[in-house]
């Protein structure tokens, strides 16, 4: 599928004007006619289709060349919506609801028919989020179907914060692009399974553990977060993601960051560094400095992760040095993101 033109819908994000809603209304007009449209959520970037329409799904895996046993998480802006969704919601996903909902908490559930093969990839269960961002929900409403939505990145890709991002990797390859300006929490939500008595965490995002123990006590977390020789027991996990095209390493020392930026641009490389205002100043030896928020506010780091590792594409690094972060709150869902972005990679 190409399209010519991919169609691009400016909305300001807290007008409540006839005119905004109507850009709005178009835009999930063509999500109900089986075709997809990417729209800002408070996390990243959704790319949604129609989650009952199993053409318009497998449009979705085309347009990022996204592997089919990949499963998506479909968005929903009323509670309601779960009954076609879902088998059975247990006592603490009420519970998690409650608190989180709307918000970047997916949840895995038992499935229905209705929900379309492909959203699942083959899978009994289905993961269901209701997104805390006011053009989501008015798209949602709008369109008045659940709409399966995976992040609006070419598969491998950094997840996309701007609309400028999505138009990068997709235009051409979707039908529009919403734009609501940047996105919040800037990493992808958190997935959990409450289907066993004690839940477990899938992939750690904006909710941290310690936010959902506060309100339903332990959370497993999955073993191949915390180790290398485990598969994940989500599908998605495995996969190297948001790498830039040059080649990442997450080193713990800055010392060794600036000894490796010297060795690297004596082999002829271009290098980078990614570093927070705090690291301002201190790697000049490299080509390209990015610095990604602030050590003291891990949550201006999220917000700026993916946007800072697509600089070093634009800037065409070679090889990239990045510091790393806490493994404590949110630190748990940037260094999951960054190990990935290194391709699966232990800090050096
Ligand atoms: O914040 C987000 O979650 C964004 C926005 C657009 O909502 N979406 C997103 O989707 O990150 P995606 O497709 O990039 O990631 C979905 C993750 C994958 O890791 C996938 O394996 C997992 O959710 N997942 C989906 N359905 C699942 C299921 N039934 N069981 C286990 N994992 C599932
Ligand atoms: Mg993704």
């Amino acid at each position: 599928m190409s399209y010519e033109q991919t169609k691009y819908w400016s909305v300001d994000n807290f007008s409540g004007s006839e005119e905004n809603l109507q850009l709005i209304k178009e835009a999930a007009l063509w999500i109900t006619k089986g075709e997809v449209v990417a729209f800002p959520t408070e996390t990243v970037y959704g790319l949604g289709a129609n989650a009952l329409d199993e053409s318009a799904v497998k449009r979705i895996f085309e347009a990022k060349g996204r592997p089919s046993d990949n499963p998506l998480i479909v968005h929903i802006s009323q509670i309601d919506q779960l009954d076609e969704l879902v088998l059975e919601v247990p006592e603490v996903a009420k519970q998690l609801m409650e608190h989180f909902w709307p918000g970047p908490l997916t949840l895995i559930f038992k499935k229905k028919e209705a929900v379309a093969p492909s959203v699942t990839a083959g899978l009994d269960t289905v993961a269901v989020r209701m997104p805390d961002h006011p053009v989501a929900r008015k798209l949602l409403d709008a369109a008045g179907v659940p709409v399966a939505a995976p992040s609006a990145n070419l598969s491998g890709k950094p997840s996309p914060t701007t609309a400028m991002h999505v138009y990068h990797d997709l235009k051409g390859r979707i039908k529009g692009i919403v734009d609501g300006g940047q996105t919040g929490v800037g990493l992808e939500s958190t997935v959990l399974d409450c289907q066993a008595a004690i839940p477990v965490l899938y992939r750690p995002g904006g909710v941290t553990k310690e936010d959902l123990e506060a309100v339903i006590g332990k959370v497993k977390v999955d073993p191949s977060l915390l180790s290398d020789d485990q598969t994940p027991l989500s599908p998605g996990m495995k996969y190297t993601h948001y790498s830039p095209a040059g080649t990442l390493y997450l080193v713990r020392d800055q010392d060794k960051i600036s000894e490796l930026v010297t060795e690297a641009k004596r082999d002829g490389k271009r290098v980078g560094v990614l570093t927070t205002v705090e690291g301002k100043g201190r790697y000049e030896e490299a080509d390209v400095v990015v610095l990604c928020g602030s050590n003291k506010d891990l949550a201006t780091v999220a917000n700026g992760l993916y946007d800072s590792l697509r600089k070093f594409d634009e800037q065409e690094a070679e090889v990239i040095f990045s510091e790393v972060f806490s493994y404590e709150g949110l630190g748990i869902a940037i260094m999951n993101r960054l190990e990935k972005a290194a391709g699966g990679q232990s800090p050096l």
